[in-house]
């Protein structure tokens, strides 16, 4: 049996196959049926910022986000239902119930209620905490590069509270990536976690209304994150989790190759049940012994753009050779 074991955001884990945040990662239940189907690390469900903003707004009696008023409502139902202080209590029971690293996860915009609740996540016994870092540019007039700085100051706020670990989960949509990357690792990020997926947008034509798109990722959505993985992999400093469109063994030995330190799984445990995750490892685990390789170090980055002796494939020459026909 090859050795699985690799380090992520100066963790150890005995494989890279981390169970994503989402609703099966919400409750002690389900992260003991990821520990128990093999998980090297789960991501708890995110707490969203708003909840923790109607906490606060119970505790101090006023809220100082300029909410629409059925938003707030919603958001204080969500505060209601699964607030920071429950969000605490998970962090402690899932800690207590499984020996694989939990790592929490803050759905963020702003860096301003972070004072309070990174140190106490901290205190709730968490490995690490991912940022998932949801700002929309939604003005007209505001520049690319103020936009990256919100980023930058949630993450320098959380890093003076806390000496835990922070994973950085963004989006893919960035002018300049490689700058943002190198910025967010120098801002004191261990990880960056490539992609988060979007909550798709769609419209029903009959009722001619706005409606949620479909929720899950396929096989096919894997290849901007592994683009990504493999030009980032060795050249920002950080660990890097690959994240959308894992679904087979197949595609976690592509992630691995590009470079990425750990594989998220969320729509494939969705599709397929949460024993997915010991499926995919055995498939890694049986491509590594027909290929001679022992430990995942072996091989991890092999492919990335670093470690290549033709770097312009992972650039523009691939696309040239694509669109004019050229072998
Ligand atoms: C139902 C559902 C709920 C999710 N909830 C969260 C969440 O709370 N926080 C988060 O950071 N990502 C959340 N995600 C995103 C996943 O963690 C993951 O990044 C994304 O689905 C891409 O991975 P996949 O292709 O393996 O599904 C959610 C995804 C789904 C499908």
């Amino acid at each position: 049996m090859p050795d699985l074991s690799v380090t992520y955001m100066g963790l150890r884990l005995e494989n890279p196959f981390i169970a994503s945040s989402c609703g099966l990662t919400g409750t002690v239940d389900g992260v003991q049926k990821c520990a128990e189907a093999g998980a090297g690390a789960v991501v708890l469900k995110s707490l969203f910022e708003e909840q923790i903003a109607h906490e606060v707004s119970q505790t101090e009696d006023s809220i100082d986000v300029d909410f629409h008023p059925e938003a707030l409502e919603y958001v204080s139902q969500m505060g209601r239902q699964h607030g920071p202080r429950e969000y605490l209590s998970l962090i402690e029971s899932a800690k207590s119930a499984v020996s694989i690293p939990i790592i929490a996860s803050v759905n963020c915009v702003t860096p301003k209620w972070w004072s309070t609740y990174a140190r106490q996540i901290a205190l709730s016994g968490a490995d690490g905490i991912e940022l998932n870092i949801s700002v929309m540019p939604r003005s007209f007039s505001e520049r690319s590069d103020s936009v990256e700085k919100e980023f930058l100051r949630v993450v320098e706020k959380v890093r003076a509270k806390t000496d835990l670990p922070i994973a950085v989960k963004i989006g893919p949509y960035f002018t300049s990536l490689p700058r943002v990357a190198v910025e967010l690792r120098k801002a004191g990020v261990s990880a960056l976690v490539l992609f988060n997926r979007f909550y798709q947008f769609d419209i029903d034509i009959e009722a001619r209304s706005i409606v949620a798109g479909y929720q899950f990722s396929t096989s096919n959505e894997i290849h901007h994150s592994l683009r990504w993985i493999s030009i980032l992999a060795g050249n920002v400093g950080c660990d890097l989790a690959a994240s959308t469109g894992v679904h087979t063994g197949e595609d976690a030995v592509k992630q691995l190759l590009a470079g990425a330190n750990a594989v998220g799984l969320c729509s494939t445990l969705y599709k397929n049940g949460i024993g997915r995750i010991g499926a995919i490892r055995s498939e890694v685990s049986d491509w590594m012994d027909a290929h001679g390789y022992d430990s995942i170090d072996r091989f991890r980055g092999t492919l990335s753009q670093s470690a290549s002796d033709k770097p312009e494939q992972h650039e523009r020459l691939q696309y040239i050779k694509a669109l004019t026909g050229l072998s």
